[in-house]
């Protein structure tokens, strides 16, 4: 009985990984909506933020950002060139080493610095100065046939951030033709699970703390109303 219990998990493990190469490669021949710099293979460059470091204030501080980016991400960016030296995975574009390592305690370390890598990238381009407001027409067309309005789709992605323990990522991906929300742990990428990221927000407390404290859900909120980056989103949508 045991013993078929940990065959059926060692094969659901091996589906699940390879299901999670074959989304994972197949996004990254989608581009993800970044320059094609941001996915080049080792060393792992820490893509320039796509505005400057005070551009989201006052909702976010240019402070929160030079550690956020600077110290954070760069030290994400870092540790996986660090990993990879002298390895199999040396050269591997990121979205490979995301691929070839979800899953596998034994190369943890890898994946959670290559995933930190690709999330907080497409983090800074989920967000922009003047952003908020509401998504492209086509895009709102969308949310409210998966969602049955625009308020229901905000409630379920501040919800989503806000309800996530400890630290993770909130997410606005794309299921087929449909949206959706999802939540993620840790460095956990809707890569791996075969959806297509269409924007996320970081809820690690390294995001929001030196400014909203404890306050998660203002953070969030002031996110949403006034940085959300819809442009960038539905540029995702409309590829691929
Ligand atoms: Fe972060």
């Amino acid at each position: 009985m045991s013993q078929q219990r940990t065959i059926r998990n060692s094969e659901g493990i091996t589906r699940r990984s390879f299901l999670a190469t074959a989304s994972v490669l197949t996004l990254a021949s989608m581009g993800g909506g970044f320059p094609k710099s941001a996915f080049a293979a080792s060393p792992i460059v820490l893509p320039p933020l796509p505005y400057p470091e005070s551009a989201l204030q006052p909702i976010i501080s240019a402070n929160t950002i030079s550690f956020h980016y600077g110290k954070h991400h760069k030290g994400y960016v870092d540790n996986i060139n660090k990993l990879v030296a002298g390895t199999e995975f040396a050269d591997m574009p990121l979205e490979k080493i995301i691929a070839a390592t979800v899953g596998k305690p034994d190369k943890a370390g890898l994946f959670n610095n290559a995933a930190q890598v690709w999330n907080h990238t497409f983090y800074w381009k989920s967000l922009k100065p003047n952003g908020g407001g509401k998504p492209p027409a086509a895009l709102m067309q969308k949310i409210e046939d998966s969602f049955g309005g625009f308020d229901p789709f905000i409630k379920e992605l501040s919800s989503a951030g806000a309800t996530q323990f400890g630290s993770g990522w909130a997410w606005m991906v794309k299921d087929g033709n449909k949206v959706k929300v999802i939540k993620t742990p840790n460095a956990e990428t809707p890569l791996t699970q075969g959806l297509k990221p269409l924007l996320t927000i970081d809820v690690w407390e390294h995001a929001y703390y030196l400014d909203y404290q404890n306050r998660r859900a203002d953070y969030i909120a002031a996110v949403l109303d006034k940085l959300i980056n819809w442009e960038f989103a539905f540029e995702n949508f409309s590829n691929g």
